[in-house]
């Protein structure tokens, strides 16, 4: 069972302060030419504690003006369809396989996203999501590399140490086709009952060994 965000072994502030390491490193990164391209890398961004991290592809012409992930017409529908399913965007992190904008918006390529790794990794041990969601084809493929996201988009897969992963459509993808666009919006909905389930799993996590032993309540093998 892994333990509740704010519990992961880690104190709040030393995670906090790791995180704003994290960012520093990301702006000032060479570890691949995406950053010669950049005007500004986009680590992330979200509450230390959030349940729920997304991981997009990487950022695009806003994001890398702006330095902040998912800001433009892609991200408005994440946030649009967020808000659709009660959830703010402020309550989720939200972060990408790479942090630093591919020229013309092309797919990152696997040494890319490979340079990259370390920093997403580090994020999720920081964060501590309950629930991982993939958007789009490359960062379903770092925990399902051989699916096929029209199959798989919308299921809830347990990936281990307490977290289930959901690949869904990249926002982008949605906007280009109503079909996806209606699985993306449908998908989302999976969330808010899903966010409950992990709560309940922080709270019996918080309760400790004796719930360990106990009945698990129902829904919360999904976060073993
Ligand atoms: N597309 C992505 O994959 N990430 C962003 O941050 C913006 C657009």
């Amino acid at each position: 069972m892994v333990t509740p965000p704010g519990e992961n072994g880690i104190a709040a502030e030393v995670r906090a302060a790791l995180l704003h390491a994290l960012e520093r490193e990301v702006h000032n990164c060479t570890r691949c030419s995406l950053g010669n391209g950049r005007t500004q890398s986009v680590p992330g961004e979200g509450p230390l504690n959030a349940l729920v991290m997304f991981v997009g592809e990487g950022p695009g012409f806003e994001e890398d003006r702006q330095g902040r992930p998912f800001v433009g017409r892609s991200g408005r529908l994440l946030t649009e369809s967020l808000k659709k399913t009660g959830i703010e965007r402020t309550d989720v992190y939200i972060t990408n396989v790479v942090k630093c904008r591919p020229p013309d918006n092309r797919d990152p390529l696997p040494a890319e996203v490979a340079a990259c790794a370390a920093f997403l990794d580090q994020q999720i041990t920081l964060v501590n999501p309950r629930i991982i969601v993939t958007l789009g084809r490359i960062s379903m493929q770092r925990w399902f590399p051989n699916s096929a996201i029209t199959k798989i988009h919308g299921q809830v897969r347990n990936i281990g140490r307490g977290r289930v992963a959901m690949p869904m459509f990249h926002p982008a993808a949605a906007l280009r086709n109503p079909q996806w666009l209606a699985d993306f919006e449908r998908d989302m909905t999976t969330l808010p009952p899903l966010m409950e389930r992990a709560r309940r799993a922080n709270q019996a996590a918080a309760r400790g060994e004796a719930l360990a032993a106990g009945t698990p309540h129902p829904g919360d093998a999904d976060f073993e």
